[in-house]
């Protein structure tokens, strides 16, 4: 095969991309995303934290160190990006401070093809915090969580229960930067910003969690099972690890999943009812 460069299979295979989602470039060197992989902690096991009793914490070895402020308990092997996510998040003491380290925080690639960091919306000290999967172009945008297509279902499926995002809930994505052509997340960019957001639910303080969809189940029930078995219970969350206390977090469908699937929407108003219930404290 000669080296010629064949410039009209070039651009079918250009072409190809641009169909399939890939409308953004994103580096000109590879990143090695199966070591980021090997930072999430296995499936069922709990958030490691310097918070937890001895007797829980991982065994002390040269593969865990603690964070200067305290906090997250990071794998030394963990890769590099990963212990300053788990520093810089440790380090915030305040919402204001977490937005700003988040904004300054320059692993990963997605900061590069984003247009805004996308932190959060709503009432921080309303008492009920929901998380999303990642921002969508409406999101990256304007800046803010769940403000397209979704977002309006949202916001409409929770007034349905009597609860306003300017009032009643604070909203918030695994993700803070929308992945190029809005693709799902990737183990590693879960791995890599789970500690922001483990500390972002621990400076929020809710008394509750809801988990919009699969991928935020999977950051934070540590489970195996789809987002169809976990929705419709209520689980429990322990963003500073084993007795560091636990919440109660309800997984249910996103609505981007109930815009494609409106059949699906009786089992929302489902997991929805079992949220008022919840919130009325029976
Ligand atoms: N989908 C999400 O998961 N989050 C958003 O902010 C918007 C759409």
């Amino acid at each position: 095969m000669g080296a010629e460069v064949d410039g009209a299979a070039l651009l079918a295979a250009l072409r190809l991309q641009v169909e399939w989602g890939a409308d953004e470039a994103l580096a000109d060197a590879p990143l090695d995303r199966t070591a980021l992989s090997a930072a999430l902690p296995p499936a069922g096991a709990p958030f490691p934290t310097a918070g937890a009793p001895a007797a829980t914490r991982p065994a002390a070895s040269p593969l865990n160190r603690r964070a200067p402020a305290g906090g997250l308990l990071i794998p030394a092997a963990a890769p590099p990006a990963v212990s300053l996510a788990a520093e810089l998040a440790a380090a915030a003491g305040s919402l204001d401070a977490l937005r700003e380290a988040m904004a300054g925080f320059e692993g990963s690639p997605l900061r590069e093809t984003a247009t805004n960091l996308v932190f959060a919306d709503g009432v921080p000290g309303s008492g009920l915090m929901l998380i999303g999967e990642a921002p969508g172009a409406d999101e990256d945008r304007l800046g803010r969580p769940f403000v397209g297509v979704s977002g309006r279902l949202l916001d409409r499926m929770l007034a349905s229960v009597g609860l306003g995002r300017e009032r009643d809930f604070y909203v918030t994505n695994i993700l803070p930067f929308r992945p190029p052509g809005n693709r799902t997340p990737t183990d590693a960019e879960i791995a890599l910003f789970l500690p922001f957001v483990l500390r972002h639910v621990e400076l929020a303080s809710p008394r509750l969690l809801v988990l919009l969809g699969g991928t935020a189940a999977k950051a934070l029930l540590r489970s195996r099972e789809g987002i169809t078995r976990l929705r419709g219970r209520w689980h429990e969350v322990a963003p500073r690890g084993e007795g560091g206390g636990a919440l109660p977090a309800l997984a249910t469908l996103h609505p981007a999943y109930l815009l494609r699937n409106p059949a699906a929407k009786k089992d929302a108003w489902h997991d929805l009812l079992l949220l008022r219930r919840r919130l009325d404290g029976a």
